[in-house]
């Protein structure tokens, strides 16, 4: 016993300087049963059935063993006309591959361009995840925080390029803002990197699940710089996939076989049924989509009306993504409030869990239903008289 006390491994030391951090925290945190979820980043829809059909027969076809390549030819190219159509632009299946959701592919691409000191450009806040990783290989996340209407402060960005930038990482609506970037924006940042010789990552998961009025903007409608963009993907949020782990990478062509072969050490290749449910969904009627989009709006206004409501919370106008994001008057941190909330039975995310700039902010998810919705918002009122 004595001896186990004492024993101390050895952790590589950026897991150790990143074990523990808030995200962290929040996914290995048990949730006790009852909790009112406004914190899921899982769409509460079932995946449409014509995308189920297309795995089911995949399987039947006995396409279980490794996908060839980067990826199922099918797939690969089912990929590539989405991009032409979309973003207007001419890819080869040589300049995609399939992932593990979105996660393994910025993964990829971190490692493949992110040696120990090198730097990333965040905008603050945005994703969680960008900066652990970056942080796990060693790297440096550079937060630039966003303008006071949280869009992008492009001359801040310029001033934070430096002989270590490799990255500027953009997630387009951005999680969780919920902001949808102008093309004006995008553009100078595109721009930027190709002056610069970087490498204009963009993460799109939420590009369709859009509030009315909103319009998104590809990153690979950027065809003047192309050779700097890279668009890491994902059917989790749009096709209601996030258990199925499917997504892409679409890099220019000298780079897409390198990242490639980073991402095969990751995951090794992905199932091929999993692939071709992909290839049904890109390929398929994209009514569901509309559908799913239809009940966001609905929650999506729901969950900002009730929050408007809320003295001391002023909610952003929710325009992307399915997470309605509010900065609050109360002098109490956002990791506190957050703990006030949860001990009350609502499950929510704390601005600073996306970077410094998400202080005094929270983050709820309408991706719930609505009856969920208004549970929880009662009790975030209630909360929030208590704060007084
Ligand atoms: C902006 C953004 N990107 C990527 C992901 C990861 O998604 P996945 O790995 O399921 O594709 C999430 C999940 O919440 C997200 O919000």
């Amino acid at each position: 016993m004595k001896e186990q006390e004492t024993m101390r491994r050895h952790i590589a030391r950026y897991v150790e300087l990143t074990a523990g951090g808030e995200r962290t925290r929040h996914f290995t945190a048990k949730q006790p049963a009852g909790m009112i979820k406004l914190d899921s980043g899982s769409p509460s829809f079932p995946t449409p059935a014509h995308i189920r059909a297309a795995a089911q027969r995949a399987l039947d076809e006995g396409l279980t063993g490794y996908a060839p390549g980067q990826g199922d030819p099918e797939f690969l190219q089912a990929v590539c006309e989405t991009v032409e159509r979309e973003a207007g632009a001419r890819y080869s299946p040589d300049d995609v591959f399939a992932t593990s959701g979105a996660t393994s592919g910025i993964y990829a691409v971190f490692t493949a361009f992110l040696d120990p000191g090198d730097e990333v450009i965040l905008l603050d806040p945005t994703f969680s995840l960008y900066a652990l990783v970056a942080r796990q290989l060693g790297a440096v996340p550079v937060f630039v925080p966003h303008a006071a209407d949280y869009h992008v402060d492009v001359d801040a960005v310029r001033a934070a390029v430096t002989p270590r930038t490799r990255l500027v990482m953009v997630n387009n609506p951005n999680n969780p803002t919920g902001v949808v970037y102008r093309r004006d924006e995008l553009e100078a940042l595109a721009k930027l990197c190709a002056e610069r010789d970087l490498m204009f990552v963009a993460d799109e998961a939420y590009e369709k699940i859009l509030q009315p009025g909103c319009a998104h903007v590809p990153l690979l409608s950027f065809h003047d710089y192309r050779d700097h963009l890279i668009l890491t993907h994902t059917f989790s949020k749009t096709y209601a996939m996030t258990g199925w782990r499917l997504g892409y990478v679409v890099a220019p062509p000298d780079l897409a076989t390198l990242l490639f072969g980073v991402h095969r050490s990751i995951t090794g290749p992905i199932c091929t049924f999993v692939q071709r449910a992909g290839a049904a969904a890109l390929r398929g009627s994209q009514d569901c989509v509309a559908e799913m989009r239809g009940e966001y709006r609905k929650r999506g206004s729901l969950m900002h009306r009730l929050a408007l409501a809320i003295p001391g919370l002023h909610p952003l106008d929710p325009q992307g993504g399915f997470y309605l994001y509010a900065r609050y008057d109360h002098a109490l941190p956002a990791r506190d409030v957050r703990a006030r909330v949860w001990d009350a039975g609502v499950a929510i995310r704390s601005g600073t869990e996306f970077g410094d700039a998400g202080e005094r902010h929270l983050r709820f998810s309408y991706s719930v239903d609505e009856v969920t919705i208004e549970k929880g918002m009662a009790v975030v009122a209630d909360v929030f008289r208590q704060l007084g």
